[in-house]
């Protein structure tokens, strides 16, 4: 692969005469205020080409500071005799290094040679956030594929993990003042399977979850290669689980397993009224359960934001719940949704003392009032003005608009193309406020997705294509050409044994009557239709 084709694209990339070839490199140096960033680069390209590095100069890989590049930034320059990198951070350093090593594991597994052309890039990213999302709660997919998708992650040079780790279906983190939480709360007997209109259930069980010193070990893990994680711990609704282990959570206090059913049609056809509940917000019980929930995931996640979830709010047990309606009283709310902002306001007060602010979905504007500091991360298919008129006052926003970035989608419904013909700025957002929109995301949700080898087909390459709506910043991305790079790129998942889409299926059928039917059958009968049709 030519370093000018590479994924995501850099800024400026001009090639010149000759070819460097790595199997020749002997040295990485790394300037001393650099040192942070060496263990994670030398054990990269080391375990690239399969053998140790030395530290001097010549023959080598040198990296060195320069105060003046941009933050997260670098300039490459690839001669016949070595490489030289110039950076004023840490992660302009390690991502100078990818672009090398996008474009030599390509080489390396294409044609068994790690010569590339000489080259001169000037490189720095678009957005601040660009971020992936991974759903744990409804199917449990362990440590080694997470630290398989930090790597992943840190070669695209995106930089945040949005870990989605309870939801109704799963508690995955251990809290050591409820232990039930994942004694309970972490494992399911059963799921629903075949798509949310289908009402088949396997009797296959989902168990797992990650103890406090697995999650510091992962967070080290991503921290080494420049990303940041976000933990979310979904509330108030998505909380099944946890209510599973501790009922009292709820306006009533009711014996419900952990959820194995995905969406309404199962439990309302089963007679189950009350398959979807939120927690107590007007109990002071709850509430302090949720501080000291917080207390122990800020201890673990040194990261500045807490992810609070907030989105699709049940309100029906609130409006019967004698202590919810003396909050309402209280405050002197006329609408529950009122309380529901109130709510994720006395959240992010709590995560404000302990140096955290506060993300939650689009639905956490519906209310009005709530706090300007809060990062909205916009999601729902609908348009919601208020997350313009959240910029325009001066609010910060991160967009993973369903229809482009939610991964878990199928391909028919979302074809490749989706994801990267996307413009993050939306109608509505003044000028001046363009700058609210901190960056981009890409969601995968896991109701569907019951394995590895799933997720990483469902993932990719709409990862490749987040990677360079997030990186570059060439307004106008033209997909014809990112397609056309997509065959060299596929040399590097083949060389680190990612499962990815084939071109058959993430372009989708242009007949849309084909199409169509593929989406009913994901829907309806068989949520694996595309998946098994790949190889
Ligand atoms: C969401 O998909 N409910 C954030
Ligand atoms: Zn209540």
């Amino acid at each position: 692969m030519d370093i000018d084709k590479i994924i995501p694209l850099p800024q400026q990339c001009e090639l010149k005469q000759g070819k460097f070839d790595l199997a020749r490199v002997e040295n990485l140096f790394v300037d001393g205020a650099l040192k942070d960033a060496e263990s994670i680069i030398r054990a990269q390209i080391e375990g690239d080409l399969g053998r140790k590095l030395g530290s001097g100069r010549d023959n080598a890989i040198v990296v060195e500071f320069d105060k003046d590049k941009p933050a997260e930034g670098y300039e490459l320059e690839i001669k016949e005799d070595g490489v030289k990198i110039e950076a004023s951070d840490r992660r302009g350093a390690i991502y100078a290094v990818q672009t090398l090593r996008m474009a030599v594991i390509a080489e390396l597994e294409a044609e068994e040679k790690a010569a590339i052309s000489c080259a001169e890039i000037e490189d720095s990213p678009r957005f601040k956030w660009r971020g992936l999302e991974i759903d744990e709660a409804r199917h449990f997919f362990g440590e080694k594929e997470i630290k398989k998708i930090l790597d992943l992650m840190c070669l695209h040079k995106l930089n945040v993990l949005h870990w989605h780790l309870t939801d109704d279906q799963g508690w995955r983190v251990e809290i050591r003042k409820y232990p039930r939480l994942t004694e309970i709360g972490g494992k399911r007997d059963k799921s629903q399977i075949n798509g949310w209109q289908n009402k088949e259930v396997n009797d296959v069980p989902v168990e797992g979850w990650y103890t406090q010193e697995q999650i510091k070990d992962i967070v080290s893990y991503a921290a080494e290669r420049g990303i940041d994680i976000v933990p979310e711990i979904d509330m108030p609704a998505h909380l099944a689980a946890a209510m599973a282990a501790y009922p009292w959570l709820g306006c009533r206090e009711l014996d419900r397993p952990v959820a194995w059913y995905f969406g309404s049609s199962i439990p309302l056809s089963m007679g189950i009224k009350d398959w979807n509940r939120s927690a107590c917000v007007g109990s002071e019980r709850t509430m302090q359960f949720i501080r000291d929930v917080i207390d122990e995931i800020v201890e673990m996640f040194p990261f500045g934001y807490f992810h609070i979830g907030g989105d699709e709010v049940p309100m029906e047990e609130w409006k019967k719940c004698p202590k919810c309606n003396a909050a309402m009283k209280e405050h002197g709310f006329t609408d529950y949704k009122q309380l529901h902002t109130h709510f994720i306001n006395e959240v992010g007060k709590y995560v404000a003392t302990k140096g955290r602010k506060l993300i939650g979905w689009n639905e956490i504007l519906h209310g009005g009032n709530l706090a300007n500091d809060v990062l909205v991360q916009y999601w729902t298919p609908q348009p919601d003005p208020r997350v313009a008129k959240h910029l325009n006052s001066g609010g910060k926003v991160i967009v993973s608009k369903h229809k482009h970035f939610y991964f878990d989608m199928p391909y028919a419904q979302y074809p490749l193309r989706n994801t990267y013909k996307f413009t993050p700025f939306f109608g509505g957002i003044n000028e001046s406020n363009v700058g609210g929109v901190l960056g981009v995301e890409g969601e995968c949700w896991a109701e569907w997705i019951d394995s590895p080898a799933k997720l990483e087909f469902q993932m990719n390459p709409r990862l490749a294509a987040l990677s360079e709506v997030a990186w570059n910043k060439r307004d106008k991305k033209c997909y014809k050409s990112f397609e056309a790079r997509l065959d060299d790129y596929f040399n590097v998942l083949d060389a680190l044994d990612v499962n990815y889409a084939r071109p058959h299926i993430f372009r989708a059928p242009k007949n849309p009557f084909k199409r169509g039917h593929i989406v009913r059958l994901w829907y309806s009968k068989d949520m694996n239709v595309e998946f098994d049709r790949n190889n």
